[in-house]
């Protein structure tokens, strides 16, 4: 009997994840292998609900966004009976090991299950960027692209009306998007989560770069964070599966931030959200490749039947580290890349 394994992707979707699908079916079918793609995450474990790939269901994939197998924020360890039923279908399902492609929530479940004896190997994926143990994850690269793009069109209209412009960029924890973004992109101040500031300090800074530039562009972290401010976002915020803020059901900082400083400079304000738009669409040629490096690395760890770890990127060579290593921790913007931008600001 031919050997089977799984691939399921988590979490937000990032663009390069069918880059990975496509990296791990080639070489698993070409050494016969069986590859069932479960639906919609952990969801489809659960549900056992799931695809045969085959090369040609996969074999120009890479060059589309989103993912073809879907992908939901479901967590194993919050369903009721939850792992049992997990363990109950890859017996059932014979297979040999599981793939799973996702940021630290999905990696997280990956090594709780691969502690309770399961074969299972993760893929890092995030458009956030932070996932320990990898210099990146795919699917940041395409997303700063976007920001910079984004933020490249609203330096014009805000110039044109002499506003100040309050762009709100994802990343609830970490500030990787809107550091890279918000520095391709000109952004005359960044906030990130990891550098609380104060919304004071800050207006009096911007009443300055605003006599000097004549308008003024903040890029700010959805996760950023004045304490005053906070309180207020937070509380009208639902929370998903993984005990996350879900900020978009809440009044996020952007809006919130402009107000305040409007209040504050008397300068005429406006907010703009860029949401999922830096998340949809096709990816970028090093988001095509790092995903597809990352998968064929996969693939290759199965066939060795190396378990227990996650594919990296470590300076330019793909590389693999333990799962447990890769889900201890977040990782963060640090303080010396804050340090470097903010030599630009104002
Ligand atoms: O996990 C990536 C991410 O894009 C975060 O930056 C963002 O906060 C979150 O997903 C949004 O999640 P959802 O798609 O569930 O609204």
């Amino acid at each position: 009997m031919a050997k089977r394994v799984g691939i399921l992707t988590g979490g937000g979707d990032a663009p390069g994840l069918n880059a990975v699908i496509r990296g791990i079916t080639y070489p698993l079918i070409q050494n016969n292998y069986e590859v069932l793609g479960f639906h919609l995450g952990w969801k489809g474990v659960l549900e056992n609900d799931y695809e045969t790939l085959t090369i040609k269901k996969v074999f120009d994939i890479h060059r589309a966004g989103g993912t073809i197998l879907g992908s939901s924020r479901t967590n194993v360890y919050k369903r009721e009976n939850g792992v049992a039923i997990v363990k109950k279908n890859y017996k059932k399902l014979n297979l040999d090991a599981l793939i799973a492609v996702g940021g630290d929530d999905t990696l997280g479940v990956a090594y709780k299950l691969s502690t309770e004896g399961l074969n299972v190997i993760g893929v890092p994926k995030t458009i956030d960027n932070d996932v320990n143990a990898t210099d990146y994850t795919f699917g940041f690269d395409t997303a700063i692209n976007r920001v910079m793009e984004m933020m490249d069109w609203l330096h014009t209209t805000t110039k044109a009306h002499r506003r100040v412009m309050v762009v709100e960029v994802m990343g609830r924890t970490a500030g990787w998007i809107t550091l890279h973004g918000g520095i391709a992109g000109g952004a005359h101040f960044i906030l990130i989560p990891e550098e609380p500031f104060d919304v004071d300090e800050l207006a009096g800074k911007i009443k300055k770069a605003y006599k000097q530039n004549g308008y003024a562009v903040i890029a700010v972290a959805e996760g950023a964070d004045d304490p005053k401010l906070r309180a207020h976002i937070l509380h009208s915020a639902e929370k998903d599966e993984f005990g996350h803020s879900q900020l978009w059901s809440g009044i996020g900082i952007g809006k919130v931030l402009a107000k305040e400083l409007r209040d504050r400079t008397g300068l005429e304000t406006r907010a703009v959200v860029l949401g999922h738009l830096q998340r949809g669409g096709s990816p970028s040629a090093f988001d095509r490749v790092l995903g597809t490096r990352f998968g064929v690395k996969a693939a290759q760890l199965v066939l060795k039947e190396k378990y227990g770890y996650m594919v990296s990127l470590s300076g330019a060579s793909i590389k693999n580290v333990s799962l447990k290593e890769a889900a201890s921790n977040v990782r963060h913007v640090t303080k010396e890349r804050y340090t470097t931008a903010k030599i630009f600001f104002g």
